[in-house]
């Protein structure tokens, strides 16, 4: 059994909530109630049934919310997409490594993914918004975790919001 085909990985700035794949990756945290950034535009663009289904998750498995660097999925609601999978970055810290919780949440995210068997999958730059992780280090983190987690997806979009965000994960994916 040879190992898995590499997944095709693309760079496109724009915004996750418009991106047509079969699931996409919310910077959530770990109350799972919403939030800012791309949080607050999943829910706004999902719709109701995106909370309730989070809801639900907090009155059964995740009673106490989900912890740093786990996914779990649930519908998209009205997105171009099957499932969100959420997931919940490390706050940065100058004074702690959490480099290896922030790739979690690339690996964690890839497993739930090949588990629903989605062939898509649409990731945001975790923990660089509220979470103020710097960009470069965020992106060579995403880089080296999504090129090496197994099981992984064919298809695997990063979606950035502006150019320099952009740019960075370029130069990490070492892409032109
Ligand atoms: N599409 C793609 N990327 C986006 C979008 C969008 N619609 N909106 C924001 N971003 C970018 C930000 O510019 C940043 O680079 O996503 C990256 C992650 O930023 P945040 O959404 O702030 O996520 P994070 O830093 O992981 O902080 C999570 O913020 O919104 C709250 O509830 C959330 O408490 C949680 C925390």
């Amino acid at each position: 059994m040879g190992s898995p085909p590499r997944s095709r990985i693309e760079l496109v700035r724009g915004d996750i909530t418009e991106q047509s794949v079969d699931a996409i990756v919310n910077a959530a945290n770990s109350s799972l109630l919403g939030g800012g950034g791309v949080d607050g535009a999943i829910h706004r663009k999902g719709g109701p049934s995106v909370l309730e289904a989070c809801r639900a998750l907090r009155a059964g498995h995740y009673g106490g919310g989900l912890p740093t660097g786990q996914a779990v999925a649930t519908t998209a609601g009205e997105l171009p997409a099957r499932w969100v999978i959420h997931t919940v970055g490390p706050v940065y810290s100058a004074a702690e490594d959490r480099s290896a919780l922030l790739a979690s949440c690339y690996v964690e995210s890839l497993r739930v993914a090949r588990e629903l068997g989605a062939e898509s999958v649409a990731f945001p730059a975790i923990s660089t918004g509220v979470y103020r992780w710097p960009m470069d280090d965020a992106a060579r983190i995403a880089a080296d975790a999504i090129r090496t987690a197994r099981p992984s997806v064919p298809d695997i979009r990063l979606v950035l919001f502006d150019d320099a965000a952009l740019t960075a994960f370029r130069t990490a994916f070492d892409t032109p």
